[in-house]
Parts: C-alpha cells; structure tokens; sequence
C-alpha cells in the first residue's frame, strides 16, 4: 500500500460487489472499470452506444480475461431510457455496492436538449443522474455500506451557481455557465443525499470527486481546448483517481470530495477538498432537490 500518494495499490479487493458505471465505454468511466474488475468487482458497464461499450469491454477482456464486466445501454438524456434501464437492472440484480455517476458532456457549442426538453449539461449530466440514482434507490438502499459517488469537476468553482429563474438556458445559452451549473449541480445533489441517508438511518453514504482536468474524449473537437487539456492536464490512470478513492476508500463517513489538490487542482493524485461554498449551501441543495424531483418524477423511497 502506497503510503504518501493515494494509488490503486490502495483499493482492496471488491469481491462480491456490484458496482455499475455510467460512461463506463471512455476516458474515467472505463479506467474505473478496468480497475475495479481487476479488483475482482462485477461491473456493469451503462453505455449509451453498445458497439463502442463492445469495444471497450474487449479491451478489459484483453488484458484480464478473468474479468466480470456486462454491458447495459444508458442513455441518460433520455428519462424513458434512464427508467427502462433501472427496469432491466432490477430483473438482474438484488444488489448495488456502488454507483458511479460519472457520464457527462461538456460544451455542445450550441444549446441542445434531452428528449424531455432540457438543456442537455442540466439534463443528461445531473437530471439523468439523479433519476438513475432514484429509480435504484431501492437496491443500493438494502445493499448494506453501499456508496453513490458522482463525478464533478472544477469547475464547480468558477462562480457557478444554479439559475432556478432559467435552468434550461432557454433565454441565454453560455456553454460554461451551463457545464458549471451542471457540475455544482452534481456535488449539491451529493451532498443532500449524503444528509437525507444520515436523516433516515441509512447504512449508505454518498461523495463526490473531481478529476482535475484529464486527457480524455471529452475535449473531442474542442479544438484550442483540447490541445491545452493534453498541456496541461494528466492521463486517464491519474485522472480515474479521486472517483475511485471516493468509490472505495474505507472508513469514509459521507460528503467527501477528492480531487488533484492546490489552488488550481488540474493535476495530482486525488486529496481530501473543500468544493466551492455555494455547494455546502444547504437551501440551494434543497431547492435543487425538489426541482430535480419535480422534473423528472422521480421522489426517493426514503
Ligand atoms: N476529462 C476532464 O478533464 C474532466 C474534468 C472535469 C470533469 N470531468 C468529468 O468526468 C466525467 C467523465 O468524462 P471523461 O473525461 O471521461 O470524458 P469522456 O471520455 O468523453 O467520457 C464521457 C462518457 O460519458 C458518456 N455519455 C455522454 N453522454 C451520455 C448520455 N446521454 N448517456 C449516457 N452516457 C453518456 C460518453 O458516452 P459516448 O462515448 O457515447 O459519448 C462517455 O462514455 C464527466 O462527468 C466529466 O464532466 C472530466
């Protein structure tokens, strides 16, 4: 066990879990998979497109062919594929060890919606989630120390803020505005679900991590962007990090937030953090919750 940086060497075997990733066919979501199924977890890999999920699950066979990975189509920006996916876990599984929110989109140049008409960051990136995470409440609720754990990102921090008079930007579209409303969006709904569990005793907990700024699909035509994340940023086996160490790091109590540390965090191996003072704002987490549920019909059974 590495004692100064926190490595994979850290993670103990997941034998017996179940532990589902979304976006689990590229960048993070496929390293947490690749890591964890040679930590011995089944993994069911949720992919909006099942020939890329083949691919990427052939490149985890390929280097462990003792590895337990499944594929199960997800298209989080579609709420009818979000509950017929939970319809389909249901009659597989009886259990959900841990749950890693980790899908997401970043800058459509343009605003696009969801089939159900939200803006697409606010739609798939924490809409999508937060149905997911409801309609499996059920199972990770029996699943004794179970663990959701959602991806954010720095740019939490770049004054975002949730804009309740417009949260589909359908009066202004900035891209930015729009991913960081999304990401701020992701730790506030970690954070309250991590108070609801504690408010109705369940042996549960939910964190949250960031991957500082990562080399991955997500910068795809991007262009100046793109080249600047390959800069200044790190490879996915750095930038998988703080999610699985809030996935699988023992003896957390709930509410954690890992990430590269430092002023600007865009590199490092993943630390305890403080995310921005809006996301500890627990009006706003509330507020949010109540709209999430309103918006997509989907009220916890606490
Ligand atoms: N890379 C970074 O520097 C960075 C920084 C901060 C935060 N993050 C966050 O890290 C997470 C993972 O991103 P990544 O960097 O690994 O990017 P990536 O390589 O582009 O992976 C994103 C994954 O999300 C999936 N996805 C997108 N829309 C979806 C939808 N509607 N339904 C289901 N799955 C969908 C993608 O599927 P397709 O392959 O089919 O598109 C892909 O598997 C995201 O939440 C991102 O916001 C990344």
């Amino acid at each position: 066990m590495s004692k100064n940086n926190w490595t994979t060497e850290n993670i103990k075997s997941q034998k017996g879990k179940i532990v589902l990733i979304t976006g689990a066919n590229s960048g993070i979501g496929l390293e947490a998979a690749s890591v964890l199924s040679q930590k011995e977890a089944v993994i069911i890999m949720a992919v909006r497109n099942l020939e890329k999920g083949k691919a990427a699950m052939s490149g985890i066979l390929a280097k462990n062919p003792k590895a337990q990975v499944q594929l199960m189509q997800l298209d989080l920006s579609d709420l009818e594929s979000v509950r017929k996916f939970s319809n389909e876990f249901h009659a597989a599984f009886a259990q959900l060890d841990i749950l890693l929110n980790n899908a997401g989109i970043m800058f459509p140049p343009k605003r696009e919606t969801t089939k159900q008409g939200f803006e697409m960051h606010f739609g798939t990136n924490h809409l999508g989630h937060f149905a997911l995470t409801g309609l499996l409440f059920d199972l990770l609720k029996k699943t004794p120390n179970s663990r959701v754990v959602t991806q954010s990102s720095i740019a939490n921090k770049f004054n975002a803020d949730i804009h309740f008079e417009d949260l589909n930007w359908e009066k202004s579209y900035d891209q930015m505005k729009a991913y960081s409303q999304s990401k701020l969006a992701n730790i506030l709904f970690t954070y309250e679900l991590d108070r609801l569990l504690k408010v109705h005793k369940i042996n549960s907990i939910a964190t949250a991590s960031h991957p500082g700024v990562t080399t991955t699909n997500l910068f795809r035509s991007k262009g100046i962007v793109s080249k600047m994340s390959s800069f200044i940023g790190q490879d996915v086996s750095m930038g998988a990090l703080p999610i699985l160490r809030a996935a699988t790091e023992e003896q957390l109590i709930g509410a954690e937030y890992f990430g590269p540390p430092g002023v600007i965090g865009f590199r490092g191996f993943p630390k305890l953090l403080k995310s921005s003072s809006k996301s500890y704002n627990i009006t706003l987490a509330k507020e949010l919750w109540t709209v999430s549920e309103k918006l997509t019909g989907v009220v916890f059974p606490f």
